[in-house]
């Protein structure tokens, strides 16, 4: 039978922010609207894209997808910009692309079912209202369940578009959080993953009125849901890492043992030009403890490259910083100035050549680590949960200190099972497949 719904595609770029707005606006044009998701943008009937601005090159890789999504979508499908690069850009994407149909901000996925009926629609605003929380149920992964814990940002790191772009922080309300966990537990989320700009200061200012609880407190509700197995968060500012909140990442076996601490740089001159409101000692202070705490804690960072104003010598503070803490995942970036931030104003501007080198050199320090910590996983146990990979075939996995692991013996999809770490292939560990554990 042939079905008369209208399709949508759907491309995702950027952060898991990012991937939970392309689930509610999905799920919003699916109830709403009575469309169906498909992989294939030639067939669909409306294709969205929504990325992100942080740097210049996704902004760049948005404008070369649109002109080749325009050369193949089919007569009259539309095409909609979302996202932080539609917040950022508004309706100067119109000029770039002028046979986009809409534009719409990182904060106003409520709006897609009026965006997609208003030909050259631009919604940017970075306001709020409870009802932008309250989207129709829809999630992509059906064992994960991204979960908003808060919207927007209120730091105002010098290099960052986010707070443009986002908006204010505003805390949703722990009881639509807890609600939103026990649903997607019901209908078969084995882990939820809770995603904020600044996680660990959840509770700092809800719309209106509600009960206040902080993060640890939180996490600690949270994990109190039967048949909930796994929670992951992302990310904290090292800023609140305090030693409470330490306690519960560490006591909580529910929580899983990765943490995200992002350091931007190893520079105490630099952080106080970036406006990040820590020193070089905080940092190692608090990712040293998480050592301390948690044996088998993986941490994870991003590290800029060639801010304004970066020396050899602060560099190599962050070189410094990599050599303490030993960072099993990294992401380093070259400064990308960014129109509406502190640091585009910025004088002192490094040289590209010397950003690029800089860069280089911490590929190559985190590629040594890296080999070094994996190596040191071998013959190690972990509890793995298993999914099936894109090719349907194999299946992989992440430990609950967020290692990776192909697995090819003896198991099955949708379970955890304890492996051992046997070997490396392609950045991931192989698993042998030791018992089902759960
Ligand atoms: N230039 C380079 N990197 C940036 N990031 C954010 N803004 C910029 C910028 N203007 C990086 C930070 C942040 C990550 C998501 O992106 O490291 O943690
Ligand atoms: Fe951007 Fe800083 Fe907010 Fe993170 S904390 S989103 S880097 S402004």
């Amino acid at each position: 039978m042939t079905t008369l719904s209208p399709k949508v595609f759907i491309k995702t770029l950027g952060c898991a922010m990012n991937e939970r707005d392309s689930e509610h606006l999905f799920a919003e044009l699916r109830e709403k609207e009575g469309y169906e998701r498909t992989d294939r943008a030639e067939e669909a009937d409306l294709i969205l894209i929504n990325t992100c601005s942080v740097r210049e090159r996704p902004v760049a890789k948005l404008f070369s997808e649109l002109g080749a999504f325009n050369l193949i979508r089919k007569e009259r499908a539309k095409i909609g910009v979302c996202g932080c690069t539609a917040s950022a850009l508004g309706e100067k994407i119109f000029a770039r692309a002028p046979y986009v149909d809409f534009v719409l901000g990182a904060r106003n996925v409520s709006k897609i079912t009026e965006a997609i009926k208003n030909s050259r629609s631009v919604f940017t605003g970075t306001g709020y209202d409870e009802s932008e929380f309250a989207f129709a149920e829809g999630r992509f992964n059906k064992y994960r369940a991204l979960i908003n814990i808060s919207i927007g940002c209120d730091k105002q790191c010098a290099y960052c578009i986010v707070p443009a772009t986002r908006g204010k922080e505003i805390s949703i309300p722990s009881k639509l959080i807890l609600n939103e966990a026990k649903k997607a537990v019901e209908s078969g989320a084995v882990e939820v993953v809770l995603l904020g700009q600044n996680v660990n200061s959840y509770g700092s200012r809800f719309s209106s009125p509600h009960k206040k609880i902080d993060f640890p407190e939180l996490l600690e509700e949270i994990s109190q849901i039967d048949g909930l197995k796994r929670i992951r968060f992302q990310s904290p500012h090292p800023l609140h890492i305090d030693d409470r909140f330490l306690r519960v990442f560490a006591d909580n076996p529910k929580i899983c043992k990765h943490i995200h601490i992002p350091l931007q740089s190893g520079s105490t001159k630099i952080l106080r030009a970036m406006r990040r409101g820590y020193t070089k000692e905080w940092y190692l202070d608090r990712a040293l403890k998480v050592r301390e705490m948690v044996k088998d804690a993986t941490i994870s960072t991003d590290i800029i490259v060639g801010f304004p104003g970066e020396r050899e010598e602060d560099f190599e503070e962050s070189l410094d910083v990599m050599r303490q803490v030993k960072f099993e995942q990294l992401f380093s970036f070259k400064f990308s100035p960014r129109e509406l931030t502190a640091a585009a104003l910025m004088g002192d501007r490094v040289e590209d050549k010397t950003a690029s080198k800089r860069l280089w050199r911490i590929h190559s320090l985190y590629k040594k680590q890296l080999n070094e910590a994996m190596d040191a996983q071998i013959g190690k146990e972990f509890d793995v949960f298993l999914e099936l990979a894109d090719d349907r075939k194999t299946l992989y996995g992440k430990s609950h200190n967020f290692y990776s692991f192909r697995i090819f013996n003896g198991a099955k999809e949708g379970e955890f099972v304890k492996v051992r770490a046997v070997g490396i292939k392609n950045g991931a560990l192989i698993g042998e497949a030791v018992e089902q554990t759960r």
